[in-house]
């Protein structure tokens, strides 16, 4: 893999809501390429964060009784924080939209534009979603509802500030056309082409004024719309000027995040981001996921139970990324039974075993490094396959088993035990680099009992053996 640096961003998830299985997902995977691209050796930038200049937070604050909204922000960012730390997510900046450093970035971006030409006053009539925050048009409604809440949106008539977006509907599609990574998966991509190319309007960009939001720098009547503030804070929080590498998001919001966020970025004179991945909603036991039907799950409680690392390693090993998938405790179980602890934990603990009692020096011919295929796991993490790179470093997991039956190391002594172990220590040492990104916990406990640092990718082959392995606890248990 080239050097070089990796700017990666999630959605900035709503303040109001608690963090669920579905915000967790993209974070994770997230968190995964970040340390994959780390390892990687490339200077790598993670960026997450909180998105509360909405009308909902005014409304969640309400409800929760409290008056001061920015604290109930602080409360609740509390929450969000320590469900990423829970998680095990290391991002290196975590911008909330109401920071001062966000808010100065959104008014410089607002008078690039509009010195530009592009923001006009006009009137806005029309249909407007309270829980998506954006306007829509009848043809997006679902029997006269949201598609996505099943409400009915209500109709408004306000004086509003406008983007010329229409100015920019041709350039954008020409972007897209040209750089056929620009939206992930493909399928996505001919979706935001259709959609394009049935017309694009100008858009409002401002809401009568609240006590709550951005003001615009040219009136004080009116609040940014909480869409066109929300986008810029991958402007606001991004590291030297880097453009992103990747934006990774939900396919629900996928038209924000190109069509209007691309317009945008060309109307304030922005480089756009190399690539847009929408990845797929998942649903619960078949269902989707909500809070009337009761079964939105609670990333942190579900990771006490199994432990962060198998819900990692679950959440990208089961759903193929870039499609919808479903969650189920069952499967859940069954993986963490059948690969974490049949498979990687048996490993361990089947080599540790014997390597502690060994007590002659170890050393040998690398036989199992024909098996290990680090091109393959790469270029799938390259064309973000996460699940195909899984099942790759996992060909080789088995294939270390499949070693210790044929060798029956518990057999052997002398050189032959010594060249078993040595091909076995030094598969695992490679497997803990292997599978950091998705498992870090597991990957620094397996370096503790091989008694090595955890390497990066130039590690990833064998060498002399430089551990001395002792004992630890059992990686997975039978759930
Ligand atoms: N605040 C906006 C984003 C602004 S980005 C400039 C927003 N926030 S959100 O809190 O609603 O988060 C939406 C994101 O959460 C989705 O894009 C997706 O990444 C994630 N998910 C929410 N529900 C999900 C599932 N059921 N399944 C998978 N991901 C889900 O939209």
């Amino acid at each position: 893999m080239k050097k070089g640096k990796f700017f990666i961003t999630t959605p900035i998830y709503y303040v109001n809501d608690v963090p669920h299985i579905g915000h967790a997902y993209t974070t994770i995977i997230a968190d995964i390429l970040a340390r994959w691209h780390r390892l990687a050796g490339k200077k790598t930038f993670f960026l997450t964060g909180l998105d509360e200049n909405s009308v909902n937070t005014i409304r969640g604050a309400r409800k929760a009784g409290m008056a001061d909204i920015k604290q109930y922000t602080d409360m609740m960012a509390e929450r969000w924080i320590s469900t990423w730390k829970a998680l095990g997510i290391e991002y290196d900046d975590f911008i909330r939209t109401t920071e001062e450093r966000h808010k100065k970035a959104v008014r410089d971006f607002f008078r690039k534009v509009y010195a530009k030409g592009d923001i006009y006053k006009g009137k806005y009539s029309g249909l407007y979603c309270d829980a998506c925050e954006a306007f829509l048009s009848e043809g997006d409604l679902i029997d006269g509802k949201c598609p996505f809440h099943r409400t009915e949106p209500k109709r408004i008539e306000e004086e509003n500030y406008f983007f010329r977006l229409s100015k920019y509907a041709d350039k954008v599609l020409e972007h897209i056309e040209k750089n056929p990574d620009f939206i992930q998966p493909a399928s996505r991509r001919n979706e935001v082409i259709s959609f394009i190319k049935s017309g694009v309007k100008d858009i409002s960009i401002s809401r009568p004024r609240t006590d709550w939001g951005i003001e615009l720098p040219i009136d004080s009547g009116h609040v940014i719309w909480v869409w066109f503030d929300a986008l810029i804070n991958y402007i606001s929080a991004r590291p030297d000027n880097w453009p992103a590498e990747i934006h990774l998001i939900g396919k629900d919001i996928l038209r924000f995040h190109t069509v209007i966020w691309g317009g945008m970025l060309m109307a304030a004179g922005y480089e756009l981001p190399k690539a847009v991945f929408a990845h797929g909603f998942f649903t619960v036991n078949g269902q989707k996921m909500s809070k009337t039907l009761g079964n939105v799950i609670d990333p942190v409680e579900i990771s006490r139970k199994y432990g962060t690392d198998a819900i990692r390693y679950y959440l990208s090993r089961e759903i193929p990324f870039g499609e919808d998938g479903d969650f189920s405790e069952d499967v859940l179980k069954r993986r963490i039974n059948g690969e974490l602890l049949s498979d990687l934990g048996n490993l361990v603990n089947r080599v540790i075993t014997i390597a502690v009692k060994f007590e002659g020096k170890i050393e040998g011919k690398a036989e199992l490094e024909k098996y290990l295929d680090f091109k393959r796991i790469e270029g799938h993490m390259g064309k973000l396959e996460i699940h195909h790179a899984l099942d790759a470093i996992w060909d080789f997991i088995r294939q270390c088993n499949r070693y210790v039956n044929e060798k029956q190391p518990w057999k052997l002594e002398g050189k032959e035990l010594s060249n078993t172990l040595y091909n076995l220590l030094e598969s695992l040492r490679i497997i803990s680099i292997l599978i950091y990104p998705f498992m870090p916990n597991t990957a620094e406990r397996i370096c503790g009992q091989l008694d090595v640092k955890l390497g990066t990718f130039g590690d990833i082959r064998f060498r002399k053996f430089g551990g001395k392995p002792k004992k630890g606890e059992l990686l997975f248990r039978y759930v």
